[in-house]
């Protein structure tokens, strides 16, 4: 059941010290890539960072300044960075027209394709938004046209933790007009 797997999908920030299967790798990657976007434009890019040396150094530059969380970073596997390639037309649509944000929605769309893609693999996987965007973007040689907008940690977890912390559903869902506790 596709239930199970969102279940099963948690954050994972302690990997064992094993290589990830590219293959596994894309999977994940063309999970993303059948995701649905905003008048289809597909606005993400994917950098995986296998490669030791450079994996070193993007988690560096990623951590710059960033003090307390997120050192995890450096002892996940494989790091991948989600990249944002904007389309003018619909950018200037979303903010002046509906005051939304139809590219970030697109990414996360795809990078939850990649996790949940991956969780049904048997890897864990992190999304990270904290970390020092601009010095990964020099580190990775990358132009004006992309952000970096997030970054997902994958690798095969060494902590099975148990919990989902959510709301309940009465709280976040409601039939047919305004339901909810206030
Ligand atoms: C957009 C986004 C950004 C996140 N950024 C971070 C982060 O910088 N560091 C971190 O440890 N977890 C980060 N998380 C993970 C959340 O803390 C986690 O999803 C949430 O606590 C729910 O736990 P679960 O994923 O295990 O179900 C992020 C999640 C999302 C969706």
């Amino acid at each position: 059941m596709v239930l199970d797997i969102f279940d099963k999908r948690r954050s994972v920030r302690k990997y064992k010290n094993e290589a990830v299967e590219r293959e596994k790798i894309i999977a994940c990657l063309e999970a993303a890539r059948l995701a649905p976007s905003a008048c289809n434009s597909q606005p993400w890019r994917f950098i995986v960072i296998d490669e030791p040396s450079i994996r070193e150094k993007a988690c560096e530059a990623a951590l710059k300044g960033i003090v307390g969380i997120n050192m995890f970073l450096r002892d996940a596997p494989v790091v991948v960075a989600v990249l944002s390639r904007r389309k003018i037309y619909l950018d200037i649509l979303g903010k002046y027209f509906r005051k939304t944000d139809y590219c970030l929605t697109d990414i996360g769309i795809a990078g939850e394709h990649f996790c949940l893609q991956a969780a049904y693999l048997g890897l864990g996987t992190c999304w990270v938004g904290w970390f020092n965007g601009g010095a990964l973007k020099k580190e990775l040689g990358l132009g004006r046209l992309v952000k970096i907008e997030y970054l997902i940690t994958i690798g095969y977890p060494a902590d099975i933790r148990c919990e989902k912390n959510r709301k309940q559903m009465n709280e976040i869902a409601s039939w047919n007009r305004d339901g909810f506790r206030r």
